[in-house]
């Protein structure tokens, strides 16, 4: 059955990113690409790829495109209102109830798992609508004060796996009353 993961990094007091969108104080962090909960083996169990606007625009502002023009081969679906142009790659502007996405986003991920991306309210509408089983997050050691949050609304998590990756403390939670939670 497909799970639905929110996978990002954060800082401490819960931004994924400054007000103006930079993620210097998270790139400049030492990590250990083999290590616990990193990306490579995250992303071979991914089917497909949600996101919004704002994290699309960063993704194609910062990202080296080479000759794959979008960095992910899954099926990615970016969410707005805007008139954007699909970037070149397997990539679907769509927009409204992320719940009516389901189907689509349930066939593109054939059997794997969805990513969602962020941002943090993304996520959250997932979370509403029963669309949300695992949030893992890299957290790292500095404090933000403001920005991007890391989520909006109320959620109650089970912590199912703890560990370090060089500067960052990884956690790994199940949504409560989801499939991989206790006693769900
Ligand atoms: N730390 C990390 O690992 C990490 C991970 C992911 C992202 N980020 C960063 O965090 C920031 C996230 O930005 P953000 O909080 O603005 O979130 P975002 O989800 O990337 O973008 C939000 C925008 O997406 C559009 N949108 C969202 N839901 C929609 C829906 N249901 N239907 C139609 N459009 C919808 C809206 O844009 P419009 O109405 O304008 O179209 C909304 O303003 C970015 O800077 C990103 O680079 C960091």
């Amino acid at each position: 059955m497909t799970a639905y993961r929110y996978y990002t990094a954060s800082s401490l007091d819960g931004f994924i990113a400054t007000a103006d969108d930079s993620l210097d104080w998270l790139l400049s962090q030492p990590l250990d690409a083999a290590g616990p909960m990193n990306y490579e083996e995250f992303i071979a169990g991914i089917g497909a790829i949600v996101m919004g606007a704002t994290t699309c625009a960063w993704i194609l502002e910062h990202e080296e495109s080479g000759p794959r023009p979008w960095p992910y081969s899954q099926p990615s679906f970016v969410l707005t209102h805007r008139d954007l142009a699909a970037p070149a790659g397997h990539v679907a502007v769509v927009s409204g109830d992320v719940a009516a996405l389901r189907p689509r986003l349930e066939e593109a991920a054939a059997g794997k798992d969805v990513w969602i991306v962020g941002g943090g309210d993304l996520a959250a509408q997932f979370a509403r609508a029963g669309m949300l089983d695992e949030v893992l997050i890299s957290y790292a050691p500095v404090m933000l004060g403001a920005g991007r949050p890391l989520f909006p609304d109320r959620l109650d998590l089970e912590l199912v796996e703890l560990a370090r990756n060089e500067a960052f403390a990884c956690a790994r939670y199940a949504v409560a009353g989801r499939p991989g939670a206790s006693g769900s």
